[in-house]
């Protein structure tokens, strides 16, 4: 029995692993539980609570410290894409198409996506663009790779869309995000990432098309909500955006962790006798 196929008994019943299938139909249901993750202890942690677990480009500036999410390679994403799924028996992997790595043409995405996919053992791709990536989203779904699409703001857009402000304030934008959103389900996305717009076209857009949409930085309307793990965490330092909810203060626990063994160490505290190998016990002679 495969990681993806072990079902995890919780009070008594079988949790089955979250498919692309249960997403798509869970339009209009509870909300979905989406987080991002990196690495397989992460994974490990988030695994029970979330439905889906997203390897995301984000991983350039949360793991990497780069500016922006454009130097982020296909191998970075393979390589945590493989990291997390070690870690998760329940949740969905959903891992990023990278920038670069799609945009040309549907054939070089789907090269793209079979290497995800084969590499990672995850269960489906994302992808950023709306209309403009209709032809690609039915390519790759018509040849057997789920894509989880993402509209709105699109951070691998940051220099031609000038910034990481929200979206669809002005009608003619709202329109045509609305436009893109009926595009990418109508192309086969079983889910969409709605990011960075404002929380009336949210509604609008959960209400119109029929798969779920997945907010981050949209509305409580949506069908689901996704965030960055660190940012939520409190393991990002620096810039938080105003959407995020600090559900804990890992960055600070870490420092203060980090500050107790400085002390233990210089007072030679650390290590005591419990972290001690001891020489084995000599046998007597005679
Ligand atoms: O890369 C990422 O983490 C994402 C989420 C913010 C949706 O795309």
């Amino acid at each position: 029995m495969s990681a993806r196929q072990a079902t995890t008994i919780e009070g008594g019943k079988a949790r089955k692993p979250v498919t692309v299938a249960s997403i798509r139909n869970a339009k209009g249901a509870e909300p979905l539980v989406c987080l991002t993750a990196y690495t397989t202890p992460v994974a490990q942690a988030l695994d029970e609570a979330c439905d889906l677990l997203l390897v995301g480009d984000s991983l350039g500036m949360v793991v990497y410290g780069l500016n922006s999410t454009i130097p982020v390679t296909l191998d970075m994403m393979i390589a945590h894409g493989a990291a997390v799924v070690r870690g998760a028996k329940h949740a969905l992997v959903v891992v990023d198409l990278p920038f670069g790595s799609y945009q040309e043409s549907p054939a070089q995405a789907f090269a793209s996506a079979a290497r995800i996919l084969a590499e990672t053992g995850c269960g489906a791709v994302k992808l950023e663009g709306g209309a403009v990536m209709a032809e690609t989203i039915n390519f790759l779904t018509e040849r057997g790779v789920p894509v989880l699409s993402h509209i709105g703001l699109q951070p691998q857009s940051v220099n031609a869309l000038g910034g990481y402000a929200a979206r669809g304030k002005a009608a003619a934008e709202a329109e045509a995000i609305v436009a893109d959103a009926r595009a990418v389900a109508e192309a086969g996305a079983f889910a969409v990432v709605v990011e960075g717009v404002v929380a009336p076209l949210a509604a609008r857009i959960t209400s119109t098309i029929r798969v779920p949409t997945i907010g981050i930085g949209a509305s409580a309307e949506c069908d689901g909500q996704i965030l960055v793990t660190d940012d939520m965490m409190g393991v990002t330092f620096g810039h938080v955006p105003k959407f995020v909810r600090r559900y804990a203060d890992v960055g600070a626990a870490m420092r203060a962790a980090a500050e107790a063994y400085a002390e233990d160490v210089r007072a030679r505290r650390f290590p005591a006798e419990e972290h001690l190998y001891g020489a084995k016990p000599k046998i007597a002679a005679g």
